[in-house]
């Protein structure tokens, strides 16, 4: 059985928790531990030691070519890890940290675990919003290797029983501070050319980033689904429930027709929908991720309801799509990779 240290939500940073102090001392003997961020559980090892960010490789089932993010608890530990920190870097620093904004910089040689950036020149660097993760990188005094605390492919974990439901038995424990808040993951800036690009959306809007910098671009490889992804992680199928999720690009009559049509043929059929809608579609199983209204709520759902569609035994999965701002961009983008890509033009 591995561990599970529960812990309040809203651990105070200027008091002691046995169940943080034991946690962080495994991250010091180099062994992986999951914690929860404000976006989702994290899989967190010493960045500095091959041996632990071996161990997070392997237990997430992880291709070693995809770099993984390096959590730091202060901006002063950043000087530790990069020689130079842009003037957009600087800004965004300023108005996100801490929060749910990954930056890559040129790397200072010889301070972290190659396998961390995975040979590339540059690192990913965040510091989260959430006190129990602050609080055990604090604690371990060391930068932190994090990706988030699911296997490979799956969606990732927005509640500690997510991270027992993929990592029993291939990691020393989780500690559960409850559901995350944001629920999708952290927006991804590169800050080392001329303007600022986004190579994964996430919890800081493209709105948010262009309010502080400016311009910021877009990598173009998230539209189409295809060519390199500059985020290597990008590249790979994510976030998928067993039964495969098609996008309906269409009036809810339309899901309705081709729900009709798939039960038609024998096979079972599921909805992904919102509170709004919920009660309206005729399918074997109708999940609502969130209210349409507001798309907050539809990132803090987003991964829960993929991951219960496993809990029954749909054939198929038809979802509804939502408008690509502010989060939505984030949701979007998640939603076609669960997908594969595969949208349904009604
Ligand atoms: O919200 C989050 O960011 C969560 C929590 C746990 O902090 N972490 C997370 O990590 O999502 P992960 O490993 O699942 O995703 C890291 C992403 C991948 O798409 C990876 O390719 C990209 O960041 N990345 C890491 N280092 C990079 C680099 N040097 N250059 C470009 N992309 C990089
Ligand atoms: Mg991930």
């Amino acid at each position: 059985m591995m561990k599970r240290w529960i812990v309040e939500n809203d651990v105070d940073k200027n008091k002691s928790y046995p169940q943080i102090v034991d946690a962080a001392r495994f991250l010091q003997e180099n062994e992986v531990v999951a914690f929860p961020t404000e976006t989702v559980y994290g899989l967190g090892a010493n960045a500095k030691s091959d041996e632990a960010v071996d161990k997070i490789f392997k237990a997430k089932g992880r291709p070693s070519d995809n770099p993984l993010i390096v959590h730091i608890s202060n901006k002063q530990q950043l000087s530790e890890l990069v020689n130079d920190v842009p003037e957009a870097a600087e800004k965004l620093i300023s108005a996100y940290w801490p929060g749910p904004l990954t930056l890559i910089f040129h790397k200072k040689e010889g301070v972290l675990s190659e396998k961390v950036t995975a040979g590339l020149e540059s690192v990913a660097i965040r510091m989260p919003d959430h006190p129990v993760a602050l609080a055990i990188i604090e604690e371990a005094g060391l930068p932190i290797a994090a990706p988030s605390a699911n296997r490979s492919g799956k969606p990732s974990p927005t509640a500690a029983q997510h991270v027992v439901d993929d990592l029993e038995g291939r990691i020393v424990g989780v500690v559960d501070g409850g559901e995350t808040g944001v629920g999708v993951e952290s927006t991804v800036v590169d800050c080392t050319g001329e303007v600022p690009v986004i190579l994964r959306p996430g919890g800081v809007t493209r709105e948010q980033l262009h309010e502080v910098v400016g311009q910021v671009a877009v990598d173009p490889s998230l539209k189409e689904g295809k060519g390199a992804p500059k985020s290597p992680g990008m590249k790979y199928t994510h976030y998928a429930p067993d039964a495969p999720v098609y996008l309906v690009d269409g009036t809810r009559e339309d899901v309705q027709k081709l729900v009709d049509e798939k039960r038609a043929e024998g096979l079972k059929a599921g909805v992904l929908t919102t509170d709004e809608f919920v009660e309206e579609y005729r399918a074997d199983v109708v999940l609502s991720v969130g209210r349409r209204d507001d798309l907050n709520t539809v990132a803090h759902g987003l991964y829960n309801a993929l991951r219960t569609f496993n809990n029954s035994d749909v054939d198929i999965i038809f979802a509804e799509m939502f408008p690509e701002e502010g989060v939505g961009l984030a949701i979007m983008n998640r939603l076609q990779k669960a997908a594969g890509y595969r949208v349904i033009k009604a």
